[in-house]
């Protein structure tokens, strides 16, 4: 019998990984969703919310989601972990602690099998582009990457997606549109060269930050030479990325197309003349991570272009989850480090590392 905590069940990734748990069949016997207590007793997806709540019930669960920001992660998993559960983590709390597997299915499946309780979803921006930027680093290595992200206002969550609609709407019909609360300026019809947060005097924001460190730590390259610029754009789901990605050895556009052709989780999308090449609209509610106007950089030797779109609340955030949990299912990898006698991560959110 498999039970199944979902937490942040109401928000933008939890309803999603709620109904792709659904879709994909998932073999759970039970799925319980949690969110705060304002939401205890709403419906999701047809299941009654429970608030996560100091009486609350934890245990019994084989497999906790979570997505329901850093803090919650912070005092939330651990506890889901000493009740026995496995937890997949959506937020930023646990993905450089080194004994933290950081995993994107199609990329480092492998390094589930380290976890010690607790394993991290990357960070919506570099989840999609790793799919891509995997065979391409094993075919011909990588040597440099630049990034300019232009991302959704679903990445926020579902409050930001409301301010958008709000402030187009006034917008559009002539009235003057609603402050931002989430947004540090309107997004509405406006173009934000931040995503997060500027961070003690750092002049690169902190998911620029976080999108370096993580590329590094998946492909397992520290010193790889990376920079980001990351843009928040009125559109409301679906990240679009332009990579210029300068390698070791050559690699020629149309091999690069035959060899992203083969890639799980990759569809190559790529006859810019006839109009066709990925957008936002059209990677809506998909899976895979789309690629095109793969392209010479003339003005850089072994290097090459490219524009990568994928859906950031399915493969940025609950597709990649759901997958990992399926992982753990079939391979029976479900009981937590807890439950084998260890207790590798402390209440506060430090992971500590040391099993007692
Ligand atoms: N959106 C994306 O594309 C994306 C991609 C990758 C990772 N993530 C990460 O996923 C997490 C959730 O993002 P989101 O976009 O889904 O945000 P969201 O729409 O704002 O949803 C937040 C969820 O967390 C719940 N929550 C908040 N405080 C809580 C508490 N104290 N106890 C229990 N539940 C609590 C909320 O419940 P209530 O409804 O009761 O407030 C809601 O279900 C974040 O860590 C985010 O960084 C998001």
């Amino acid at each position: 019998m498999t039970r199944l905590a979902v937490v942040g069940a109401t928000g933008a990734v939890g309803t999603t990984m709620l109904r792709l748990l659904r879709e994909r069949n998932f073999p759970a016997d039970e799925i319980v969703p949690f969110a705060s207590e304002r939401s205890a007793g709403k419906e999701v997806e047809g299941l009654t919310v429970r608030g996560l709540t100091p009486d609350a019930d934890l245990s019994g669960f084989d497999i906790a989601l979570f997505s329901a920001g850093s803090s919650t992660s912070r005092e939330w998993a651990p506890r889901f972990v000493e009740q026995g559960a496995v937890v997949v983590d959506n937020s930023s709390c646990w993905r450089m602690e080194p004994d933290v597997p950081l995993v994107v299915s199609e990329v480092n499946p492998e390094a589930i099998a380290s976890h010690r309780g607790i394993i991290a979803n990357p960070n919506c921006t570099a989840m999609q582009a790793l799919p891509v930027l995997k065979p391409i680093h094993d075919a011909v290595a990588l040597e440099r990457l630049v990034l300019s992200s232009y991302q959704s206002v679903s990445g926020t969550g579902a409050k930001a997606v409301a301010e958008l609609q709000d402030q187009a709407h006034a917008i559009l019909h002539e009235m003057d549109p609603p402050n931002p609360t989430i947004y540090p300026h309107r997004i509405a019809f406006n173009i934000l060269p931040q995503v997060e947060t500027f961070k003690d005097g750092d002049d690169y924001t902190t998911e620029e930050r976080k999108v370096i460190a993580e590329c590094r730590k998946i492909l397992g390259m520290p010193d790889l030479r990376i920079t980001a610029t990351c843009v928040r754009v009125p559109v409301m789901n679906c990240h679009s990325e332009s990579w210029n990605i300068e390698t070791r050895s050559d690699l020629s556009p149309d091999d690069c197309r035959s060899l992203l052709a083969e890639a799980p989780g990759v569809v190559v999308v790529d006859e810019p003349g006839a109009g066709r090449y990925p957008l936002a609209s059209e990677a809506n509610g998909r899976d895979e991570v789309f690629v095109g106007r793969i392209r010479r950089d003339d003005s850089n030797e072994r290097t090459l272009n490219m524009w990568i779109v994928g859906d950031n609340l399915r493969k940025g955030a609950a597709t990649n989850t759901v997958q990992i949990a399926e992982v753990l299912v079939e391979r029976g990898w479900v009981r937590s480090a807890a439950v084998r006698g260890a207790a590798p991560y402390q209440a506060e959110g430090t992971a500590i590392g040391a099993p007692a």
